[in-house]
């Protein structure tokens, strides 16, 4: 497979999106996929994880860092730059399987001169501070030019300056500067270790940079190594210290060794994944490509933050963690990397104050987690998320107070996660204080209904954000009762087997009495079932809302971008939904619902969805691989693995800008692969398998951990084979009702019925 994303032609209306698509990450910062010589307006963003900030233009942001690969050639006194000099020839390439841009271009100067520049660059797996970077020009004759780099310090941010002031600093032949957030005055340096090859350049000292004077020899290039270290005060006690030693140690090492070892750590990352799919490249690329991106943005270091809505590629949905780590981007790691899902699930636990803190805000007890996380556990998202197109006035939106799902998905994190790994210690630090305290929350936001005897939930928002404050949301109310079964499991483990804990965590929450609270709220929640067409109603009296095309709603739009959801906007009153909804809670609790109403579901649902979210399509796909619509499935499966290759998502929501790379996408590619094509699941004891591949794929491969232990999946049209690798323990299969044994460290090969899809 190429393993090559490549743009050959440079556009100014492709830079954002290029931008992303070619942005490069480790999880402790991301490096948007733009070009040495842009500048804040080209969208260049370092943007690093965990370190916030409030400068009082709007909402808190993450913070992007002075760029260390600012770097550009001029000639004649002129800058060399795609954005103004003519151009012979230009691409740009992102090699995904090892996290490597590369630049090429071929610059005609206006005396007829041609200057070719190229450069590739890293974000280091080894050292997460470091940024590196191999810049080399040529000409193809004899001719003097300056080369201008260093750290350019006048960023792009959303929301303005972050930095109340720059120490710049020089130590050892190291430069750069210190930044102090205005906030929380948290400290970041930045500094660049440079390197010139042969041959050597004159060099002048700037500020924050320098000009590099040489004399180009026909054909001879000038290479230059940069060495920029990025060190938050978080995890560096002395920042600068610590910059300046990367940069060292960095310089140290050399770059060819570093790009050896860059390419050896992405490569154990995709060896975890283990994914082939025999019969079709173009799908296996952009799978992996989405996996590329996923991990790109994935904290192997902490569990002080998780994965934000649009990964590192900027700072927008204010750098936030919502939802989409628990349903989308957690089972990949849970699978694959179970140490990235442990820091995922951990970061929520770690976080329970904050959702304290929310519940009660609202008047609720227990534990009621942010729609939008930010790195305090605190609720980022405001209550005027959007601005009216029409009035230029501010809408109340109501995402952080009623989508109350959030603390249910935070749960089946945690409960997914157990059930994967086994790894239960987590319940000893502190998971199982968060599954009751959310079942608490949610005991105090119901409503007894008399006279039906039941618990219902009004007044919420679904995962479909266009129909906002509505009463028993389907996906919620189920979502709850799975809050509610795994706080009585969580009970029922710790009495039988942490009696001592069981003792320590009922009393220090006050649950004694709880217990049976949650256990009435389990047997007695309104659950909406089916009608008479199979069809479960997505909220009370959706059924009965204006039930139009989308192609029809679409003619009644005025505006370009104008907002669809809550307060007034056009899909509100109709039955058309923003994403998946019911069809989502139908994949995930699969086996609460026979095949028949997932059918009947999934085509009344389909037509009636706009899919205004990335995290739709992957979902629409996962539930039509797992009934074996499997042409239906691979159509969505593709728009979802390839949504940052093509572009397809909007850009704006209203005027807000949300373009950035899409991980909650990436992991549901994923989890279509997996969780629908092969149709793996866990279960309390084993794994459950029911495979539908598309036509035209031979075979797939990939890998999975249950349990500790590491296992081989190979899949054609009529034999599942699964091998227990690395001396993996006996795996209970279940295959279409039998039930199968993988014995420690040998295959299991099932013939399969015909399991050709429809
Ligand atoms: C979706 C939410 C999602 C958020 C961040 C919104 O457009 O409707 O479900 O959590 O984006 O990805």
């Amino acid at each position: 497979m190429n393993w090559k994303i490549e743009d050959k032609e440079y556009k100014k209306e492709k830079i954002e999106f290029i931008g992303n698509k070619m942005c490069i990450g480790n999880g402790y910062f991301g490096y948007r996929g733009t070009l040495e010589e842009y500048g804040k307006e080209q969208l260049v963003a370092c943007t690093v994880s965990e370190i916030f900030d409030d400068n009082g233009n709007g909402w808190r942001e993450p913070v992007n860092v002075p760029n260390g690969l600012y770097t550009w050639v001029e000639y004649e006194e002129k800058k060399l730059s795609v954005l103004e000099t003519k151009i012979e020839k230009h691409v740009q390439e992102l090699h995904f399987d090892t996290g490597i841009h590369r630049r090429k271009t071929v610059f005609s100067t206006e005396d007829g001169q041609r200057i070719t520049v190229e450069a590739e660059r890293f974000a280091s797996l080894e050292d997460i501070h470091l940024l590196v970077m191999r810049y080399q020009v040529t000409a193809d004759k004899d001719l003097d030019i300056k080369i201008h780099t260093g750290i350019d310090d006048d960023i792009w941010n959303i929301n303005g300056n972050h930095f109340k002031n720059k120490e710049y600093i020089e130590k050892d032949g190291v430069t750069g500067m210190i930044c102090k957030t205005i906030e929380n005055t948290a400290n970041i340096a930045v500094a660049e270790k440079k390197q010139a090859l042969s041959p050597e350049g004159k060099t002048e000292n700037l500020k924050n940079g320098s000009v590099i004077h040489v004399n180009l020899k026909k054909s001879v290039p000038y290479v230059m190594e940069k060495y920029i270290a990025i060190c938050k005060e978080t995890d560096c006690t002395d920042v600068w210290e610590a910059a300046v030693n990367c940069c060292q140690q960095a310089e140290q090492k050399g770059y060819d060794r570093l790009k050896a070892k860059q390419k050896a750590l992405w490569g154990k990352r995709y060896e975890k994944l283990g994914i082939e799919i025999e019969g079709d490249e173009e799908a296996e690329k952009a799978v992996l490509y989405s996996a590329y991106l996923l991990y790109s943005s994935a904290p192997e270091h902490t569990d002080r933050v998780a994965i934000p809505a649009r990964g590192l590629s900027g700072q927008v949905y204010k750098g936030a963690m919502f939802w989409d780590t628990e349903i989308y981007m957690l089972p990949m790691f849970a699978f694959c990397d179970p140490k990235i899902a442990r820091n995922l699930v951990m970061y929520r636990v770690k976080n329970l104050q904050g959702a304290y803190e929310k519940a009660s805000e609202y008047g609720y007890e227990g534990a009621f987690y942010p729609w939008e996380s930010q790195e305090t556990g605190r609720d980022g998202c405001t209550h005027y998320n959007l601005t009216d197109i029409f009035t230029g006035r501010k809408m109340r939106t109501y995402f952080r107070d009623k989508q109350i799902h959030i603390s249910a998905d935070v749960v089946y994190g945690l409960w997914k996660y157990m059930n994967v790994t086994k790894d239960n210690s987590i319940l000893k630090e502190g998971a199982a204080e968060v599954i009751l305290e959310c079942a608490r929350f949610f005991w105090s936001y119901a409503y007894y209904k008399k006279g039906k005897e039941q618990y219902e939930f009004l007044d919420v928002t679904g995962a479909d954000e266009y129909h906002e404050r509505v009463n028993n949301d389907a996906y919620t109310n189920y979502m709850i009762r799975l809050t509610a079964k795994a706080t009585l499991d969580v009970i029922s483990y710790l009495k039988s087997k942490e009696p001592e804990m069981y003792k320590k965590v009922m009393d220090k929450l006050d649950y004694w009495e709880e217990e049976e609270n949650i256990r009435d709220l389990y047997e007695k929640i309104y659950l909406p079932k089916p009608n008479d067409s199979l069809v479960i109603e997505q909220f009370d009296g959706y059924l009965k809302e204006e039930d139009l095309s989308i192609q029809e709603l679409y003619s009644r739009i005025i505006k370009p971008n104008e907002y669809l959801g809550s307060p007034c906007g056009l899909a509100v009153n109709t039955q058309i939904i923003k994403q998946a909804d019911v069809i989502l809670l139908l994949s995930l609790l699969g086996s609460d619902f026979t095949d028949e109403v997932k059918e009947k579901n999934w085509s009344y649902y389909e037509p009636r969805t706009e899919h205004g979210s990335s995290l739709s399509t992957c979902i629409y796909a996962l539930l039509a691989a797992q009934i074996g619509k499997t042409e239906w499935a691979y159509q969505y499966l593709m728009k979802a693995a390839q949504i940052d290759l093509t572009g397809d998502y909007k850009l704006y929501l209203g005027d807000l800008y949300i373009g950035g790379t899409h991980p909650a996408a990436n992991g549901g590619t994923w989890m279509v692969l997996t969780q629908g094509f092969a149709g793996l699941e866990a279960e309390e004891d084993g794994v459950h398998f029911s495979p539908h591949l598309p036509e035209k794929w031979r075979k797939l491969k990939f890998r999975f951990n249950y349990g500790g232990s590491r296992y081989r999946v190979e899949i054609t049209k009529d034999i599942l084979k699964i091998i227990g690798e690395d001396a993996a323990k006996e795996l209970r299969v279940t295959y279409m009702g039998n039930i199968y044994t993988c014995s420690a460290g040998s295959t299991l090969k099932i013939q399969m019925e015909n399991r050709e899809g429809k």
